[in-house]
């Protein structure tokens, strides 16, 4: 598993070949091992492939729109609009598209109670765990993953769209890759890491 960890990298290029549905529930079973906070396994999966690919690239598209031409949910964040877009090409290629959603979210219009937060904060870190199992999973069977949170920027369309219960987490792209980058890099050690004894 700690080559897993190591090899893994964000994949930006896959190739069409389709992936067999096995291997995509064997991912899934992956991230559904995960611990989660007061066993409540909040997360829910949504796997889009095929035409249904083809809508949810229209409903984000729509929101990138909206957010450049209309009414922007992130104002702030104008400056990652060209990633975003660069982020949708990446989902188009991409044989396969995980939607993870938080069965028990509030989503991000409700306003919440500190206690509600700190219910969600654990809800979404059980999520999390999940996908990081998933792309770990996919690496060990040589299928490329991408972590998508861009997907934030059509928010509300991708949400319509959806129509399900629940607060849209992340998007995984899964594909078998393109390419192969070197090591992205990370804060030394001894930055993010304090010793208390
Ligand atoms: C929560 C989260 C959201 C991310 N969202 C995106 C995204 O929307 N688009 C993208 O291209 N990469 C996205 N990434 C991938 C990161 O850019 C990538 O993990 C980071 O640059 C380190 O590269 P590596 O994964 O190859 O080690 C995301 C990663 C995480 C963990």
């Amino acid at each position: 598993m700690i080559r897993e960890i190591d090899e893994r990298r964000s994949i930006r290029k896959f190739l069409s070949k389709p992936l067999p549905e096995s291997e995509i529930r064997e991912i899934i079973a992956s991230g559904i091992k995960a611990p989660s906070s007061k066993n409540r396994q909040p997360w829910r999966f949504i796997v889009i492939t095929g035409r249904s690919k083809k809508e949810m690239l229209e409903a984000f598209r729509r929101g990138i729109y909206r957010e450049e031409h209309g009414e922007a949910l992130l104002p702030e964040s104008k400056k990652h609009m060209a990633a975003a877009k660069y982020t949708v090409e990446i989902l188009e290629q991409a044989p396969v598209v995980i939607f993870a959603v938080n069965s028990l979210g509030q989503g991000i219009f409700k306003d919440m109670t500190k206690e509600e937060k700190i219910y969600e904060i654990c809800n979404i870190q059980s999520i999390s765990a999940a996908i990081q199992n998933m792309l770990l999973a996919a690496e060990e069977k040589g299928i490329g993953s991408l972590w998508v949170c861009d997907i934030y920027f059509a928010y509300k369309e991708l949400c319509e769209w959806l129509g399900d219960e629940g607060e849209l987490i992340a998007a995984v792209a899964l594909g078998y890759p393109d390419e192969a980058p070197s090591q992205r890099p990370r804060k030394k050690f001894d930055e993010v890491v304090q010793w208390r004894d």
